[in-house]
């Protein structure tokens, strides 16, 4: 108690207080998520995330030579394909839009680490997750499709797949698939306690996925809950996922710890797309100091528990972190 307890005698010195931090963060945490786009030479600004683009595979693999020239490890990527189905078989087929961008960055880049996702969205006309019977997602029809696309990645040689699509059941059923087909070995990153959020607006623009009708909310989460998502994660690890997510971050920071403390896998977070356009347009505005906002941003996240973090702001500021 004070007078002998004095908490400002570790706060006056900056090594000692580096020396204390609880949380370091590290440009090893990130991965950088990145829009592939059909065609050639196409870099396409996305108006609401400034400072990030549609790529077509070839500018693709000179934007994640530079990345990963700058420290950047990790990217997660989504498709954009030109011919969108009813279906998503797009999103299956071997020389689709992402198969071809890993194909290509495996052989470019080879020390990349490369993520794809997993869901029907960015590919069918109808922009939901997946196929649409009696006017909403049919799961378990849902499952296999999402099951063949990820078989598909592993054949062209993605590191890790994330599935983003909310159906019940899908991770068993696409680690039973994937180990049919003798990749065994490929780690699934789950997005397990996805809530039906507002902050995914911009990304709906870049990814050209938004709903023709209705919304996520049969398959997305509420977000006034939290003990569910505990039974999204349970789930999940026990259908075979290797990481587990939360998403969005900044609004979920609860959820997050929760997750941290009631499993053993390791915890990712999204800091998705309407998090970022915030932060970028308060800086353009001049109204915030966008370094300091971010680094502040994303120690949060990983203070609240998250072991990795998607970021969009992970390119602007993996120079300022520890390697
Ligand atoms: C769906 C998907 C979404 C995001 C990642 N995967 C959007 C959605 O569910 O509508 C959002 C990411 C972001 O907002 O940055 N496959």
């Amino acid at each position: 108690m004070f007078p002998n307890t004095r908490l400002r005698r570790l706060r006056y010195n900056n090594l000692l207080r580096d020396m204390v931090q609880e949380t370091q963060l590290s440009s090893k945490d990130l991965i950088m998520p990145l829009f592939v786009h059909y065609g050639t030479k196409v870099k396409n600004p996305i108006p609401s995330m400034p400072g990030i683009f549609q790529y077509s595979i070839d500018l693709l693999i000179e934007e994640c030579s530079r990345l990963y020239s700058i420290g950047v490890h990790a990217v997660l990527l989504f498709g954009i394909p030109e011919q969108k189905d009813e279906t998503g078989k797009c999103a299956c087929a071997d020389d689709g839009i992402v198969q071809q961008a890993i194909i290509a960055l495996k052989k470019h880049v080879p020390g990349l680490f490369v993520i794809a996702d997993v869901c029907n969205c960015e590919y069918t006309t109808h922009g939901h997750c997946g196929t649409i019977v009696q006017g909403d997602v049919h799961n378990d029809i849902t499952c296999k499709t999402l099951a063949q696309q990820s078989v598909s990645l592993a054949r062209a040689g993605v590191d890790m797949i994330a599935p983003s699509d909310m159906m019940d059941g899908r991770i068993g059923i696409i680690r039973a698939e994937l180990d049919a087909h003798g990749f065994e070995s490929l780690p699934i990153m789950a997005y397990s306690a996805k809530y039906a959020s507002a902050f995914y607006g911009p990304f709906r623009d870049a990814a050209q996925s938004t709903p023709q009708f209705g919304d996520r909310k049969t398959y997305q989460m509420n977000p006034a809950n939290s003990r569910e998502a505990l039974r999204e994660v349970e789930l999940d690890i026990q259908e075979g996922a290797d990481i587990v997510m939360v998403k969005p971050a900044l609004s979920y920071l609860d959820i997050i710890q929760k997750i941290k403390h009631s499993c053993n896998t390791p915890v990712a977070a999204y800091n998705v797309s309407g998090e970022y356009a915030m932060v970028k347009a308060a800086a353009q505005q001049g109204w915030i100091d966008e370094e300091r906002i971010v680094l502040e941003i994303l120690t949060s996240i990983k203070r609240a528990g998250a072991d990795i973090i998607i970021s969009y702001h992970t390119q602007d500021i993996i120079s300022t972190l520890a390697q």
